[in-house]
């Protein structure tokens, strides 16, 4: 595991934005959750240009709601202005299985074959995007997104499915504090999480701070 440790959260993200920016990435995908939410305040300062931004997955509610992943990336990351190749999830069809084919659609229209950079989150029970451990859409092997029921959480997501995250160039898992430092530890020692499934046997930099550090 390709493990860089920071000091704390607010290290990690200066220095994510700083790889992103160096990357010269052109296909990027972004990760909703709360940890990379620093980072986009940051990289909205200097927001790369001529990039291809794609949502990596979605709560399936309205933009509106707190929960929603493209918002929270429009009020932080995107905060000077929408760019005009941002791809996510419309979710105001009311019908996930539609959504993730209309992405389909909009993937393709814009061309993209492959991402260059894309960012994940880790949960504490080693899911990534909306691909969560027991769940069928990790079986998905012929999409570029797909709906899911995640019964954990009661609820429908979209998502990224495993194909398109190990196509991508580079893999950055962001997780910070101790309560992800089990699952980090279980995926070092060859747990076969769905984070793991993403970023095993490729080049994948797992960004960490101290608190997430699994013990030796
Ligand atoms: C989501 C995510 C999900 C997230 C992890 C980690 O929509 O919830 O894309 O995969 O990245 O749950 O979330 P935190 O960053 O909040 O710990």
């Amino acid at each position: 595991m390709n493990l860089r440790v920071f000091d704390d959260a607010e290290d990690l993200a200066h220095a994510a934005a700083r790889t992103i920016l160096q990357s010269g990435a052109k296909t990027i995908g972004v990760t909703g959750g709360s940890t990379p939410k620093r980072l986009y305040e940051i990289l909205s300062q200097s927001l790369p240009q001529n990039v291809t931004w794609v949502l990596v997955d979605e709560r399936y509610v309205p933009m509106s709601d707190p929960q929603s992943n493209a918002a929270m990336i429009e009020r932080t990351l995107f905060a000077r202005g929408v760019p005009k190749r941002w791809l996510c999830f419309n979710t105001a069809l009311s019908d996930p299985a539609a959504t993730a084919r209309l992405f389909e659609e909009d993937w393709r229209s814009l061309g993209i074959e492959a991402l260059d950079l894309v960012l994940l989150g880790c949960g504490d029970d080693g899911h990534t995007a909306s691909l969560f451990p027991g769940t069928p859409v990790l079986g998905v092997e012929d999409r570029i997104s797909s709906e899911v029921f995640v019964p954990r959480l009661e609820q429908w997501r979209v998502t990224l499915t495993l194909p398109v995250l190990r196509a991508a160039k580079l893999r950055m898992v962001l997780a910070t504090g101790a309560a992800k430092a089990n699952v980090i530890h279980e995926v070092r020692e060859g747990a076969q999480h769905p984070v793991a499934l993403a970023t095993g046997g490729l080049e994948s930099w797992w960004l960490v701070d101290r608190a997430a550090v699994p013990p030796e």
